[in-house]
């Protein structure tokens, strides 16, 4: 559940915690996913270091890259019949939503900050990742 915060005046949302899948392993890296968005988010509310927050934003995502491609390889290796649209999904994350921001971040836009993202993965775990680990359950 999201709880709202006051930063800069500005009402921010902060998850704390996402939503479960059941697998652990994916439910870990969710977590350490948000809480790494969670700093950059709060380094951006604080005014923080351009290049710590430059940095924290390639780490990021690495790190989603490699939490997708781990998805992706279980799915094809389970034959996961929505392999498409899930992958579909992380793709335009990574190519369009993620870019959007980091570029705003780096041209020093005001107000930009992570709460879009943070949303879509809340999102994409209800929608996408959550049937994944139902039916990779299933086949255990
Ligand atoms: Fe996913
Ligand atoms: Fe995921």
């Amino acid at each position: 559940m999201p709880i709202r915060i006051h930063s800069h005046g500005k009402l921010l949302q902060k998850w704390l915690r996402y939503p479960r899948c059941d697998i652990l392993e994916y439910d870990t890296q969710h977590q350490e996913l948000l809480e790494r968005m969670n700093a950059i988010n709060e380094m951006l509310a604080k005014g923080g270091d351009d290049q710590t927050i430059l940095l924290l934003l390639a780490r990021l995502t690495v790190h989603f890259a490699q939490h997708h491609q781990d998805e992706e390889q279980r799915m094809l290796a389970s034959h996961y019949g929505r392999f498409s649209s899930h992958a579909e999904d992380h793709h335009q994350m990574q190519t369009d939503l993620l870019p959007g921001l980091v570029d705003a971040i780096r041209r020093g836009e005001p107000g930009v900050n992570f709460d879009p993202l943070i949303r879509w993965q809340a999102s994409h775990i209800t929608h996408f990742d959550k049937p994944m680990a139902r039916y990779l359950l299933s086949r255990e």
